[in-house]
């Protein structure tokens, strides 16, 4: 069975909340410019890592737990843009080496206690972090957790305050906070804005996998079985965090 990530890349999409619409805030907040170095921390299928190198003209180098989302990235054909398998919990590169760290719907994945410090870890002094994280808005029950830690690969967010306790606990100062509702509208706009052109050949390698490969079309039933077992009030139950800070 695929898992919810392979599921993605077998078909190139991958995506976070607010789509370009959020991304484009995180820019602007961590003032990336055309000299800096930028790590893209979870690039999944690479589309918002060129999105971020042809809006700062900066360096990117997205890094991706998984060896089929880097395959997926380097599909994309972004010649400048150097996309290697990595950890965020054990990154590889040396400490300060880049000027901004961005990370769109991965940190969630991870225990926030090894990744956040490894941010500011690679970070140069004056750096910033831009973060765009899944956040609970009401205190999820037991049930809501379990659903997203087991449908979506082990999603395990917090709310506003333990965002923030992390950054603080990872040593980031400054920080700016901007957190709440996901709007529907503002979603499918920045979500077409990022991924649209792509939807045509998402959908005909959607289509493919499906028909060809017997186990994808069970990971695809077993996903859409466990959907439908979503507990009420889930999808009210976080929204859309935009945190950024600096490393002293
Ligand atoms: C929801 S996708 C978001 C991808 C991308 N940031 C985007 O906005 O399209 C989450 C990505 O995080 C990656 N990921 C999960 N845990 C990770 C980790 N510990 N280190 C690096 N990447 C990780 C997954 O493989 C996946 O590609």
């Amino acid at each position: 069975m695929y898992g919810y990530f392979e599921i993605q890349s077998r078909i190139g999409i991958t995506k976070h909340m607010g789509g370009l619409t959020a991304t484009r805030r995180l820019l602007e907040r961590c003032h990336i410019d055309d000299t800096k170095c930028v790590l893209v921390v979870g690039s999944g299928s690479g589309v918002s890592a060129i999105k971020i190198a042809q809006l700062t003209q900066s360096r990117v180098v997205g890094i991706d737990l998984s060896d089929a989302m880097i395959k997926c990235a380097k599909e994309q054909l972004a010649s400048d843009i150097e996309f290697i398998v990595g950890d965020a919990e054990d990154i590889q590169f040396p400490d300060n080496t880049f000027d901004a760290v961005l990370s769109e719907s991965v940190t969630a994945f991870t225990d926030r206690e090894k990744s956040l410090p490894e941010y500011s870890r690679v970070l140069k002094r004056g750096g910033y972090l831009g973060l765009n994280e899944v956040t609970w808005l009401v205190s999820p029950t037991a049930e809501i957790i379990k659903y997203a830690l087991t449908v979506t690969e082990g999603l395990n967010p917090t709310d506003q305050d333990g965002w923030v306790a992390s950054m603080q606990r990872a040593g980031f100062t400054e920080l700016s906070v901007e957190a709440g509702p996901l709007k529907k509208f503002e979603q499918f706009i920045g979500e077409l804005r990022m991924n649209g052109p792509q939807i045509p050949k998402v959908f005909s390698s959607f289509f493919s996998a499906y028909l060809s490969d017997r186990e994808y079309r069970k990971s695809i039933h077993h996903l859409a079985r466990a959907s439908l077992k979503m507990p009420r009030g889930f999808l009210q139950a976080f929204g859309c965090g935009l945190y950024v800070g600096k490393k002293e």
